[in-house]
């Protein structure tokens, strides 16, 4: 586990919990910045040893920020963008643009503008008016070059996760569906288009998926489809969705054998397919492998970090419940209110073990659902002063974050061993002015 108890104090690579607090102010997100590389060379890891052509992309919705997007590029990752916002995040970073691929189930013209003029070169498309709309601002914007597109496609395969995060099922607003020939009108539009190049297929099954299941029965489906109306592929991508520990009760991804799973199973069924050509014209050449592209978000950075606060009012309703409110709330923190997501929350000065006190962890904000956390086990002795943390909280947390309340925005801090550096500086009040007409 990344953040460790050493002598009484919650640590992070030798690094004090309570220092970085009282340096940057809470609440601050903590990032074990060596957790989040390793977790980037962990998917590199896994595939290359398949020795297949690859790529991972980061999805940057999970948390993006310059300095991230830095490190993604010194770690050989590529990048998925959903808006402009995250592509001009990626582009101030100075991240290579080839590298970025668009997604989104509603780019704007102006959005698909931008990025055709900024060099992106490779879009998503999800809806089939899209096709009209890029091929035509690219007739107008690039001039050598093709655009590479992926459709987005509805595997139908079922997934055991929130209704909120599940995505690849053929009743929702993402991907074109295989069995009402959505999909493959969009391939035909595509082939009459002269700006696009069609490249393959992409899925997105859904999110905090614990096992390759739905992976491998994607494969099938889409392959099988692939098969029936005789269509080459140069690219799979299979979006992300790898699941992490969010507490005890989670299961991560196992991604070493998941992967082998998957892939072995992708070996198999390309093998065996032959992309439905007849036998009857004479060719019996099976497909190639594609170029595998996976887009992993919460689990390269979820686990590695933490967001610290500190206690403010202790409400005890004897017999009832033992309310700590802390400094922050929904505004950094919307999962819980949002999915009933669980976190473990801990304190920052270690305790001698189970206080046998339940306590609700509650934000300040203005909304009886502010909760950050119910019934859990936190010292007995827990006061105004106090620093708590809130584990797993790497991934949708700062990027979820709102001004609801007027509540500024966190820091957030990048901790290695070689040093702690502010990423991301908190908010200032005047910036939550900054655009109001005075
Ligand atoms: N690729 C596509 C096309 C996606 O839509 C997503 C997530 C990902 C990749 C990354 O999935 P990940 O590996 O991070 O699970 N706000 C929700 C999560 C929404 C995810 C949406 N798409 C949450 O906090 O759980």
């Amino acid at each position: 586990m990344t953040f460790n108890y050493s002598a009484g104090e919650l640590t992070v690579r030798g690094h004090k919990i309570k220092d970085i607090a009282a340096e940057f102010g809470t609440p601050v997100i903590i990032y074990d910045e060596t957790y989040m590389t390793g977790m980037m060379q962990k998917y590199h890891g896994v595939l290359k040893r398949h020795n297949i052509p690859y790529s991972v992309s980061y999805a940057s919705k999970a948390f993006s920020s310059v300095q991230m997007i830095k490190l993604l590029e010194e770690q050989n990752m590529e990048l998925d963008v959903v808006s402009v916002g995250e592509l001009y995040t990626a582009l101030a970073a100075g991240y290579p643009v080839r590298n970025i691929h668009f997604h989104g189930n509603n780019k704007t013209p102006e959005e698909i503008e931008y990025a055709l003029a900024h060099g992106v070169r490779f879009f998503i498309i999800d809806g089939l008016d899209e096709i009209e709309l890029i091929n035509t601002l690219a007739s107008r914007l690039v001039e050598d070059d093709l655009v590479s597109v992926l459709i987005r496609i509805n595997p139908s395969v079922e997934v055991n996760t929130h209704d909120y995060i599940a995505t690849g099922q053929e009743d929702s607003k993402f991907g074109l569906s295989l069995s009402n020939g959505a999909a493959k009108t969009a391939i035909d539009t595509i082939s009459n288009c002269s700006k696009l190049e069609f490249k393959g297929i992409h899925y997105h099954l859904g999110s905090q998926l614990d096992d390759s299941t739905p992976f491998i029965n994607a494969i099938t489906n889409v392959y099988a489809w692939l098969d029936e109306h005789d269509i080459d592929i140069e690219i799979l991508n299979m979006g992300g969705g790898y699941g992490v520990r969010y507490t005890d009760d989670d299961v991560r991804f196992p991604i070493e054998e998941g992967f082998d799973a998957i892939i072995g199973h992708l070996k198999n069924v390309v093998a065996a397919s032959r992309g439905g050509r007849g036998q009857d014209d004479g060719r019996d050449d099976g497909r190639e492998m594609p170029h595998i592209m996976i887009e992993p978000g919460r689990s390269i950075a979820a686990e590695s970090a933490i967001t610290v606060y500190e206690v403010g009012t202790v409400k005890d309703l004897p017999g009832v419940a033992r309310y700590v409110s802390v400094d922050g709330g929904m505004s950094d923190h919307i999962r819980t209110p949002l999915y009933g997501a669980e976190y473990e929350i801990i304190p920052v000065a270690e305790d001698d073990g189970d206080s046998g006190v339940s306590t609700h962890v509650v934000g300040k904000l203005c909304e009886s659902g502010d909760i950050i956390g119910k019934d859990k086990n936190l010292p007995a002795e827990l006061s105004r002063g106090d620093l708590i943390a809130v584990r797993t909280t790497g991934a949708y947390h700062y990027s979820m974050a709102s001004n609801y309340n007027q509540m500024r925005k966190p820091a957030v801090v990048f901790v290695s061993e070689s040093g702690v550096r502010e990423v991301i500086r908190r908010q200032t009040l005047e910036q939550l002015i900054e655009n109001d007409v005075r």
